[in-house]
């Protein structure tokens, strides 16, 4: 049977070992993870001494409904799983954990050589139950194992390849907990007698903040006696304990329905946070990310590299910076970059922007960009995440969790970042004077306050919303920066609506997908822009003349007539320049309602996941 290789790819994995009952734990971290994936789960708990595994296909819920029928496993150490494939059926089956005959394991990855290995154990009489290459693994593990568990693993660790994290438990060592990491992200939390393992941060907030990093190859022991930490030569090495700086809060809903509307809503407070230490005396000041004017202005090119909605952010920042900088800028999409043999040199700036800091593409891009000898810059949210630690610059957007898996508040820092690196370039270049920089500064200060403005009469995009649920596909139009933007609104409803949806030039509409245009298909006209306002106003009267319904995102003073737009959704009047930050608000939230009228699961949109951690 032909076995896909990349099974188990994104996924979250958790660990716990301490006082308490387990199972509950485990449950209840692995549905912070749920973002990674959410196709099935499981766990596996030394009940009474002995390994016990409860795995299903299906979300997290499903699991605890098997449980109730099946019993409950309960302990005080384990390990928990919660799946995302990219290839073949989700089923019970692949579920994990996998397990060997002395060992279970729970795997966040992709072992690149599962087939050559898992040829060499069928030759050893070992039976395969699943098509994972996580089960090769666990009976690998079983094949090294001569009853030192750090024997074995470091046995298997120089024998596989890729990229992954491994949560493990061996039938001999009970309450113990083993954990590894190569590249795929992996914490150790530490509580008051208790320790966890986790994928991220959010996993663990309710119970420690206090937590390590694992590195590349290191080895992770979890038992009643605390924590320790192993190289690949069995040394016992120190690493340095964490505080998260994130609250339980961040991680809950709070009250909101979904958290994708409770992040929407975060916003004024997540580019607060971003960008006041970046603000002194009235200018950006980019100092403490160790980036200055005269550096800045070395570049004779930026490229900017980022996938999905980061991309777009980046969109936006190559429209401001070439417009107040006049530096050029080439935006590009990672898993095109990263093989397209890009024009790079000691003069180019490529910058990096990832919420994750740890999607493949955006990596393997970073990595290249730093080989061929461009200086490199990484825009992320997630501390300590790969991109975050290999780029040679770095600014932290300040968001917090993101938990949704359609991005919002982080589109929102991460475009602010964008405000002051075009800000601070074009002052550096001489292409605006001190007075301009700080009335642009002060601008995108004033946005938080506007954005909450917006937020109070968001029930205006659940109207609109209503209007678009019978849709089987729409436009999204925009000239300049209201192009850019639209990039990102039809991302969104696409993503979590499951409506086809396109984004377009408005001037190029034109030269073939107007004929897409019949009766009553929606079209969002983004129309911010004073500058292209007209231009842009005349490509609404052509699809409007072929029968569309047309939604505008304007500015509140215009007020348009019947013939243009069905609907409007009006934005106080700012410059031109600084209108994304404000604009995307109605878009992200006539998608989310959108969403929300269809009865789909916003925060879990199907076939995705929050962090892409493969190519
Ligand atoms: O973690 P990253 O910012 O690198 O993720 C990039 C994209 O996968 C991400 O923005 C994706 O497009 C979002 N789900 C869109 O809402």
């Amino acid at each position: 049977m032909f076995y896909n290789k990349s099974n188990d790819h994104m996924c979250g994995i958790v660990g716990y070992v301490g006082k308490n009952e387990c199972t509950d734990i485990l449950i209840d971290s692995l549905s912070k993870l749920e973002y990674r994936g959410y196709d099935s789960a499981g766990i596996a708990v030394f009940d009474s001494g002995e390994i016990k595994v409860a795995k299903s296909k299906g979300r997290l819920a499903d699991l605890v409904e098997k449980m109730k029928t099946e019993g409950k496993i309960k302990g005080h150490a384990g390990i928990g799983h919660t799946r995302w494939a990219t290839h073949g059926e989700p089923s019970d089956i692949n579920s994990h954990p996998h397990s060997g005959k002395r060992v279970t394991i729970v795997h966040n990855g992709i072992i690149e050589n599962y087939k050559q290995i898992k040829d060499f154990l069928i030759s050893q009489n070992r039976e395969f139950l699943s098509e994972t290459d996580t089960e090769v693994v666990a009976q690998l593990l079983d094949y090294y194992y001569e009853g030192d568990p750090l024997d074995a693993i470091i046995k298997v660790m120089r024998e596989i390849r890729g990229s992954f994290a491994l949560g493990i438990v061996f039938a001999d060592f009970a309450d113990t907990v083993y954990a590894v990491r190569r590249e795929s992200p992996l914490i150790v939390g530490v509580g008051e007698n208790e320790s966890f393992i986790a994928s991220d941060v959010p996993a663990i907030l309710k119970y420690t903040k206090n937590y390590y990093l694992l590195e590349h190859d290191e080895i992770s022991v979890l038992n009643k006696d605390g924590v320790k930490f192993y190289n690949l030569h069995k040394k016992e090495i120190k690493l340095e304990l964490k505080t998260a700086d994130w609250d339980m809060d961040a991680a809950e809903k709070n009250g909101f329905e979904h958290f994708m509307l409770k992040e929407i809503h975060e916003q004024p407070t997540a580019i607060r946070t971003t960008i006041t230490p970046r603000i002194v005396d009235g200018l950006p000041n980019l100092e403490e990310c160790g980036i200055t004017p005269e550096a800045l202005k070395k570049f004779n090119r930026i490229h900017i590299v980022a996938c999905g909605t980061a991309m777009h952010a980046g969109t936006v920042g190559k429209y401001i910076i070439e417009k107040l900088a006049r530096v050029p800028v080439i935006v590009d999409i990672a898993s095109e970059f990263r093989y397209r043999d890009p024009l790079l040199d000691e003069n180019d700036l490529v910058i990096i922007i990832s919420q994750s800091g740890e999607t493949a593409d955006s990596l393997a891009a970073l990595r290249l960009s730093k080989e061929i000898g461009a200086k490199t810059l990484a825009i992320v949210n997630a501390k300590g995440s790969s991109i975050a630690r290999e780029a040679d610059m770095l600014i932290y957007t300040h968001a917090g969790p993101e938990i949704a898996v359609a991005s919002t508040k982080a589109y929102m820092v991460q475009i602010a970042v964008m405000y002051l690196l075009a800000f601070e370039l074009a002052y550096a270049v001489g292409k605006i004077d001190i007075d301009e920089c700080r009335r642009l500064t002060s601008l995108l200060s004033s946005t938080p306050d506007i954005i909450e403005n917006i937020l109070e009469h968001k029930e205006h995009t659940q109207y609109i919303a209503s209007s678009l649920i019978t849709a089987d596909s729409l436009l999204y139009i925009g000239r300049g920066l209201d192009y850019a933007l639209s990039m990102e609104g039809s991302l969104k409803l696409k993503e979590i609506s499951y409506i086809h949806s396109e984004s377009y030039a408005a001037g190029e509409l034109k030269h073939g997908t107007i004929s897409l245009i019949s009766d009553g298909m929606p079209v969002i006209a983004v129309a911010t822009q004073k500058s292209l306002f007209e231009k842009t106003v005349s490509n609404i009267k052509e699809v409007k003349a072929r029968g569309a319904k047309v939604i505008m995102v304007c500015r509140d003073s215009y007020d348009p007539e019947k013939d243009i737009a069905d609907y409007k959704f009006g934005l106080p009047d700012i410059d031109d320049i600084i209108m994304p930050m404000i604009a995307v608000v109605p878009l992200q939230l006539i998608a989310y309602y959108t969403s929300v009228l269809r009865g789909n699961d916003v925060d879990k949109p199907r076939n995705l996941a929050k962090s892409v951690t493969v190519e």
